[in-house]
């Protein structure tokens, strides 16, 4: 599916950076390395792999491993007698886990660039001058017309979360895409991409909020916007005040 492909294309250059320190892995493996992290591993780690007591995995310091063979055997294997558990990885994924660990440990965990937050404040300042709930669930207040922030500080990392508010076109994440389509009677369909295949697309709707399943065939075009539809809040909210929204999504640790 080709407007994957640019997807992928723009991921990469993001990471491109990263990548050439390491010798031999490419951008799509470091960021496969990161997706299998941030499913697998940030529950207990964090998304910045520093929520383990005693463990910060992006200082550079493993204290358990010296090359990649340790890394691959704490992968695999787990260690022994504490909670770090096993996994059952296949050799490439295993491969791509210590490439992200390594370029972790080399270049840090990216950082916030704004002044420290105050997660009380910004949680004010989602719910009221915001209005990030018109488009985002937290819990049970608010829209599914925009991703769920329900838990997000735990999946994604705060240098990110910043990134999605002051440069929301940067990078948008497969399963947030929107889709805009025209009936053949010239009618607007414009709802949040949930599944495609040859000859269909299932979107939710993003005037009824309800999840419908549009034929191809029925349409006279669509297109997969590359835009976020959500604003850029660079000139809508301070830089105080943006640092005070990502210190609370940071803390929305919780899958409710
Ligand atoms: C259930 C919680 C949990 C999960 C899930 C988990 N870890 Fe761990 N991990 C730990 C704990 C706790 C330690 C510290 C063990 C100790 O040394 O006492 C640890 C230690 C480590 C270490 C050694 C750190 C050092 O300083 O040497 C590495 C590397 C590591 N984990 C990587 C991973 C990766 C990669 C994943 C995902 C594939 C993962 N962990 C998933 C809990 C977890
Ligand atoms: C007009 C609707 C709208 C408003 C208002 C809005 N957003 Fe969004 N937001 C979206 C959509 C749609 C996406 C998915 C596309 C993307 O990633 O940019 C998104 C994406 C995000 C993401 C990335 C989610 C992920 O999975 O990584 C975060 C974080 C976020 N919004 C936070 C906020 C916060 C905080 C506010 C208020 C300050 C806000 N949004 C206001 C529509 C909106």
């Amino acid at each position: 599916m080709q407007w994957k492909s640019l997807l992928a294309a723009a991921l990469l250059s993001a990471i491109g950076l990263a990548a050439q320190e390491v010798h031999g892995v490419t951008p799509a493996d470091l960021e496969r390395g990161l997706q299998l992290f941030l499913n697998n591993c940030a529950g207990c780690h964090g998304p910045d792999g520093d929520l383990v007591p005693d463990v910060n995995l992006a200082s550079g310091k493993f204290r358990r491993a010296q090359g990649d063979n340790d890394l691959r055997g704490i992968v695999l294997r787990g260690i022994p007698g504490t909670a770090m558990p096993p996994g059952n990885y296949t050799p490439e994924q295993a491969g791509v886990l210590v490439a992200y660990l390594r370029s972790l440990a080399s270049s840090g965990a990216p950082k916030r660039t704004g002044p420290p937050g105050d997660a009380s404040l910004g949680k004010a300042i989602v719910e009221t001058k915001g209005q990030c709930l018109q488009c985002h669930r937290i819990g049970r207040a608010g829209s599914i017309a925009g991703p769920d922030l329900t838990g997000i500080g735990g999946m994604r990392r705060g240098a990110d979360l910043e990134q999605s508010l002051i440069n929301p076109d940067a990078e948008i994440r497969p399963d947030n895409l929107t889709v805009v389509a025209v009936a053949k009677d010239g009618k607007k369909i414009t709802g949040r991409l949930m599944n495609m295949d040859t000859y269909t697309l299932q979107i939710l709707d993003g005037s009824s909020l309800k999840l419908r399943t549009l034929k191809k065939d029925d349409l006279r075009e669509y297109e997969v916007l590359k835009k976020s539809p959500m604003p850029n809040f660079r000139d809508k909210l301070s830089e105080q005040e943006i640092s005070d929204v990502v210190s609370y999504l940071v803390s929305l640790k919780e899958r409710i």
